[in-house]
């Protein structure tokens, strides 16, 4: 059996959350394999919302194995509240939830770090979601981090302070006030909290589960522009966020992915600091962060939103080695008269189709402009039924990428999501 991977094509919150958790009883495992608690992936369904940060999406559903896999990067204050909220809703996680021990642990003072970068970096901020994930990289890469697996070892809490302590020391290169015993006592009784989970060499299961013709997901977090090496650097996360990421987050050769999904909104949102072409400041850029309540699910900051970006688009899917195309949010377009989407970009007076080193370069977009609809798509049960505006937008979509649209979600619900003939 062959992993199937879905991944983000643009700044993240692209709907991965919701789209796995329609996907996942097809599967028996579901793999998260970077970043960390700056994702935040929703989920609706029975009027229950929910919100995952750690914890791979596939969790609601009765009988999928949900792994932690090597690449993530671990808060334990988080992730225990995480298993409160799923716990008070009756969700049996007995033997469904197995954490790698080769994920890094995310400290107190890695979260402070993070939030002592920024301040200092002023206007220049990256937008981080403040959890720590950029020093959490930044010492598994300088071979300093701590492992979930350290956990086990009577050489953990010294490990901890030696930690503890050089992250002392680089704070003291930056005019900020922390304390972190403070965070200490909730963090360790978060680590009892991951020690009631199965600790694994996740590598290994993941090969014994394909070797046994197991179905497996693999779920990105952030997205392809957030990409640590092809996004917007240096705005951007600490993660291969692209398909190679899940060869590297959890252990598998390349030869073992299988399909590739690829997920994007109807138009576009980041939030956050970087360059975004084609965002609109205007109204209609207010009316999309409206109508589709684009507020972030982790820091409840508004999303900058924009028009759908075709060279993006076209980047991601060569990156990722895009099978199928998602669509979501197509309900959130309904009521626009016109529909615009960036073909290309203007560089002083010269056109390109591409994406230029540095994205601060581009002046502005080209757009190709389409017809909306007024029809309300988020009760349609079959795509045969979609007006013929949208069923126009998809086709668009579908003749530059050259990649066939076989899902569209019409609205947040588990229910809300249609099969497309292409
Ligand atoms: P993720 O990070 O990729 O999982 O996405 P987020 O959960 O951060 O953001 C997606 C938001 O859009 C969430 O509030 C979802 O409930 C919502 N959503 C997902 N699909 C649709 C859709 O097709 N239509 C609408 N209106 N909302 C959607
Ligand atoms: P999901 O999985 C959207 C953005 C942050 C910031 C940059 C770096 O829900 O799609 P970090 O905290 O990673 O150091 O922040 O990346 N960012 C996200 N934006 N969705 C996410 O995850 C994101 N995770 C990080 O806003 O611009
Ligand atoms: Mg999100």
């Amino acid at each position: 059996m062959k992993v199937d991977v879905l991944v983000g094509l643009q700044w993240g919150d692209e709907g991965k959350g919701k789209i796995v958790d329609v996907l996942a009883p097809k599967y028996d495992v579901i793999v998260r394999f970077q970043g960390g608690p700056n994702a935040g992936h929703t989920l609706e369904f029975n009027n229950i919302k929910h919100i995952l940060h750690n914890i791979p999406s596939g969790i609601f559903r009765e009988n999928q194995i949900n792994i932690i896999g090597n690449g993530v990067v671990i808060d334990p204050v988080i992730f225990s509240e995480e298993i409160k909220t799923i716990s008070a809703l009756n969700v049996d996680l007995s033997g469904r939830l197995l954490i790698s021990k080769k994920a890094h642990l995310i400290l107190p003072s890695h979260r402070i770090l993070d939030q002592a970068s920024e301040k200092a970096k002023g206007k220049t901020k990256i937008g981080s979601t403040l959890k720590g994930i950029g020093p959490t990289y930044m010492d598994k890469t300088g071979r300093n981090g701590l492992r979930v697996g350290d956990i086990l070892s009577s050489e953990f809490i010294k490990k901890y302070q030696y930690l503890k302590e050089k992250h002392k020391d680089l704070l003291k290169l930056y005019d900020f006030d922390f304390d972190i015993e403070i965070l200490e006592k909730e963090w360790f009784e978060g680590i009892e909290t991951i020690k009631r989970y199965q600790l694994a060499d996740s590598e290994i299961l993941i090969n014994d589960f394909l070797d046994k013709n197991k179905k497996i997901l693999a779920e990105g977090a952030q997205g392809t522009m957030l990409d640590i090496d092809f996004g917007s650097y240096p705005y951007v996360t600490s993660s291969n966020t692209i398909c190679a990421g899940a060869c590297s987050g959890m252990g598998i050769a390349p030869t073992r992915i299988g399909e590739v999904y690829g997920i994007f909104k109807a138009y576009c949102t980041r939030v956050g600091s970087g360059p975004f072409p084609t965002e609109l400041t205007d109204r209609t850029g207010d009316q999309l962060r409206e109508k589709g309540k684009e507020y972030g699910a982790t820091t409840g900051r508004p999303r900058r939103c924009g028009w759908l970006d075709l060279p993006v688009l076209k980047y991601s899917i060569m990156l990722n080695g895009v099978t199928q195309l998602f669509m979501t949010k197509a309900d959130v377009l309904s009521g626009f008269e016109k529909i615009k989407t960036g073909t290309a970009y203007l560089i002083g007076n010269k056109e390109i189709d591409h994406l230029p080193f540095n994205l601060d370069e581009i002046s502005q977009p080209v757009f190709a402009e389409l017809k909306g609809w007024t029809t309300d798509v988020s009760s349609i049960t079959s795509a045969d039924d979609f007006p013929r505006e949208l069923e126009d937008y998809i086709r668009f979509i579908e003749k530059e990428t050259g990649v066939p649209v076989t899902l569209v979600s019409v609205g947040p619900n588990r229910e809300q999501i249609l099969t497309r003939k292409s």
